[in-house]
């Protein structure tokens, strides 16, 4: 099925100079870049992202390290692309994902994990409209 997804590099992976290794892999790998963005994100915008972790341990950190730099903001389209980023990118916790894998690769930390990816088409949908206006995406 055609899909977009919202994709994120974190502060962390943007700070250590990772955007063009991370677009390589979503390139090579056959999907298309719609938007792309890199930006600084308020603590509402970060809040309203990560609403589903309101009020867990890790959630105060989370926002002050998605606040502490630039983010490169991104909207990519391919077949099943919702759960194939999500295998690229490993799982949350560093320490579980495979090499081969973005985090398995870049990450060690769970609270510096390197990339973002929606779970799903209903947090995709949502992720996108909280980061770009609809005239950002590129027809082609
Ligand atoms: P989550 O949505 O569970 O993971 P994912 O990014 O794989 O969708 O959590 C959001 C982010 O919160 C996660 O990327 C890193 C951070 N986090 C922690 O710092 N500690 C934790 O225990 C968890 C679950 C997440
Ligand atoms: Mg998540």
């Amino acid at each position: 099925m055609m899909e977009k997804t919202f994709l994120m590099v974190k502060p962390d992976a943007v700070q250590r100079g990772l955007i063009g290794t991370i677009i390589a892999r979503f390139e090579s790998k056959g999907f298309k870049l719609l938007a792309g963005k890199l930006m600084t994100i308020s603590d509402t915008l970060v809040q309203k992202h990560y609403a589903e972790h309101q009020g867990k341990p890790f959630y105060a950190d989370l926002v002050s390290f998605m606040t502490s730099g630039p983010v490169f903001a991104m909207v990519w389209e391919g077949e099943d692309i919702i759960q194939i980023a999500r295998l690229m990118m490993g799982p949350t916790d560093p320490k579980k994902a495979l090499p081969g894998t973005i985090r398995g690769d870049f990450a060690t930390r769970m609270n510096r994990n390197v990339i973002h990816g929606s779970d799903s088409a209903e947090s995709a949908s949502r992720e996108i409209g909280l980061f770009f206006d609809n005239s950002e995406l590129i027809d082609w």
